[in-house]
């Protein structure tokens, strides 16, 4: 099997290949420390939202990995106020640990990285690339640098250190829409998103929601459907933070072959004014989200 360093020799731009693989490495760091570092802090992130150790954990982690590439201008993340600074081109957007509020649980946990070409905030038209780790049954890497998704499993070699074997090319969202999984409440959504989602059962899609974007979203490029955060009745602006999570993974997404929204446009074309800023977001195949668009504009509820 190919081993993701020889796949982003042969498929990746060469600063986005060392990037990347040094997040691969962050991410068995990080997988090992969860049991360890679940304890609740007194600190908060720029969401006002409480921070866990393993929050900061892995920020930590792959924040000096990422700057020690020397090839990455500045790094970004959900649980710093202000972006560091490095020397380099690339400017990475992060997630560290995603859906941390369910380590207790031990649902699937995840990990965003956008690399974007400008200086941050951007809009996701200007990511060169973006990936996402999965730490579930197993810990994957699923990544696009324009070409196709791709992902890899870390498989522990025998003594040695776990390394990443290519496990999917070019995965497309399958045909037949099956799963959906809404953050939230029916008493929370506005009408026109309860509405719509009555309209998936009608057309067979079977709930599927763990609680984590990332492992949400993951079970939705494997099986079509869709993954949303939506606008709540008092939260308009929705909660997944544009640049650390919606646009990378829509990015993906549409890679993929699916479409995302924030219930208006393509969540791409989203220009965040600040790093932390949410969207709603409604992420999966094509059809479905467009449907949930047209619905959800329709209704002038935005
Ligand atoms: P994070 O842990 O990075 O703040 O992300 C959690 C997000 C996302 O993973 C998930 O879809 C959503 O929060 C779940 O929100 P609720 O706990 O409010 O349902
Ligand atoms: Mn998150
Ligand atoms: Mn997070």
């Amino acid at each position: 099997m190919m081993k993701l360093e020889e796949f982003l020799r042969l498929n990746a731009p060469e600063e986005l290949g060392t990037v990347a693989m040094v997040v691969a490495k962050g991410s068995l760091a990080v997988s090992e420390a969860i049991p360890t570092k679940a304890g609740l802090l007194a600190s908060v992130n720029p969401s006002g939202e409480r921070q866990k150790a393993i929050d900061v954990f892995s920020n930590d982690e792959f924040a000096e990995a990422l700057l020690g590439t020397g090839m990455v201008e500045e790094v970004a993340s959900e649980e710093m106020q202000e972006p560091l600074e490095g020397k380099g081109d690339v400017h990475v957007a992060m997630d560290p640990l995603d859906g941390s509020s369910n380590v207790e649980t031990n649902n699937p946990l995840g990990s965003i990285f956008g690399f974007y070409s400008k200086r941050l905030p951007a809009s996701g038209r200007s990511l060169l690339g973006a990936m996402y780790v999965t730490y579930g049954s197993m810990l994957t890497i699923t990544l696009s640098f324009g070409k196709g998704v791709h992902r890899f499993v870390a498989v522990r070699d025998e003594a040695g250190p776990s390394s990443f074997e290519l496990s999917g090319l070019n995965l497309r969202l399958p045909e037949k829409p099956e799963v959906y999984g809404f953050g939230g409440s029916r008493k929370e959504w506005t009408p026109p998103v309860r509405e719509f989602v009555d309209t998936l059962e009608g057309r067979g899609l079977r709930t599927r929601y763990c609680g984590t974007f990332v492992g949400d979203y993951n079970q939705v490029l494997s099986r079509g459907g869709i993954f949303a955060y939506p606008q709540f009745v008092n939260r308009p602006q929705g909660k997944l933070r544009v640049l650390y999570e919606t646009a990378p993974m829509a990015f993906i997404n549409e890679q993929a072959g699916g479409y995302a929204s924030d219930g208006r446009r393509n969540v791409l074309d989203v220009e965040p004014r600040t790093l932390s800023e949410p969207s709603p977001a409604y992420i999966g195949s094509a059809e479905v989200v467009r449907d949930l668009e047209r619905m959800v504009s329709a209704e002038g509820q935005n």
